[in-house]
């Protein structure tokens, strides 16, 4: 993996982010849109690496719901891997839930280390996508599945102004990909049985309704937790956000794709 971004989640980000989108969790949808990504995917008993698991909200839930081996979450920013481990702790659940901190690149397990790959709105933080399903490939066992979902660009670019100005404002080290970059590089990786689902039309009311409430119902709170400059800059970067929905540039994708059995 190629990223340089470490610790562009501080507090006050992650504060923010788990207030709109629930604890534990810095992307959208909570445990609904984690069922969906798995859904159909037998996990019980199964070795799953979550990259970029942020805070461990997702780590949680899927140890909760779906009895697996073991769960290991991997990411970039120590303040993150901390939290995650304390949540960890507090389950009490051993070796069966672990994070740890990993640099950018290549990820640090053996070939064939795992069942199941989930990602959730993490690999956008990663501008080669050919190098990541490679290594994503490598550290699967045979038969192994991905699955992720993550925000992805409509086009390789160039972008618009729009799109532009979200990225400026929102400044966590994006480096975005089409859909179609993605299925090409899981397909040249190796993979197999690749689907991506656009759920576009799923975020698009929830924006709006997620920049209604930050200046409505949670506004106050916020401020109180996160300070009012960071609140109302944020409001500004989700109307960016909600703009590029809107026009269909900024598009969440979930994807599926398996590694041949042997
Ligand atoms: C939007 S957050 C999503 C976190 C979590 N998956 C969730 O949905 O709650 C993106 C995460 O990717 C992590 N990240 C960024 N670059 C990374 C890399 N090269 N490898 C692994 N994680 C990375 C960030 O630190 C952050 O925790």
């Amino acid at each position: 993996m190629t990223s340089e971004q470490s610790q562009e989640y501080d507090d006050a980000m992650v504060s923010l982010l788990e207030q709109v989108w629930g604890d534990g969790f810095l992307s959208p949808g909570g445990p609904d849109e984690i069922r969906m990504i798995v859904d159909g995917i037998e996990l019980s008993g199964k070795t799953v690496l979550d990259i970029g698991c942020g805070t461990g909200g997702i780590g949680q839930f899927l140890a909760e719901s779906f009895n697996p081996e073991q769960i290991v979450g991997v990411d970039v920013d120590p303040g993150l891997i901390e939290r995650a481990s304390n949540r960890a702790k507090q389950m009490d659940l051993g070796e069966r839930l672990r994070f740890e901190c990993v640099v950018p690149g290549p990820l640090p397990f053996e070939e064939g280390s795992f069942d199941v790959v989930f990602s959730k709105d993490a690999m956008i933080h990663i501008g080669d996508k050919e190098a990541l399903f490679e290594d994503i490939f490598r550290v699967l066992a045979p038969g192994g599945v991905l699955a992720a979902c993550d925000w992805m660009s409509s086009t390789e670019g160039p972008f618009s102004a729009e799109l532009e100005k979200y990225i400026e404002l929102e400044d966590l080290g994006f480096g975005m990909g089409s859909p179609a970059r993605y299925r090409k590089a899981m397909a040249e990786a190796g993979f197999n049985d690749i689907q991506m689902t656009d759920r576009n039309a799923w975020y698009k009311p929830l924006v709006s309704k997620e920049c209604e409430a930050l200046s409505g119902p949670l506004y106050e709170r916020l401020v109180k937790t996160v300070g009012q400059e960071f609140v109302d800059h944020s409001i500004d970067v989700w109307h960016a956000l909600k703009v590029v929905v809107d026009r269909g540039e900024l598009r969440p994708n979930h994807m599926r794709a398996r590694k041949p059995a042997l």
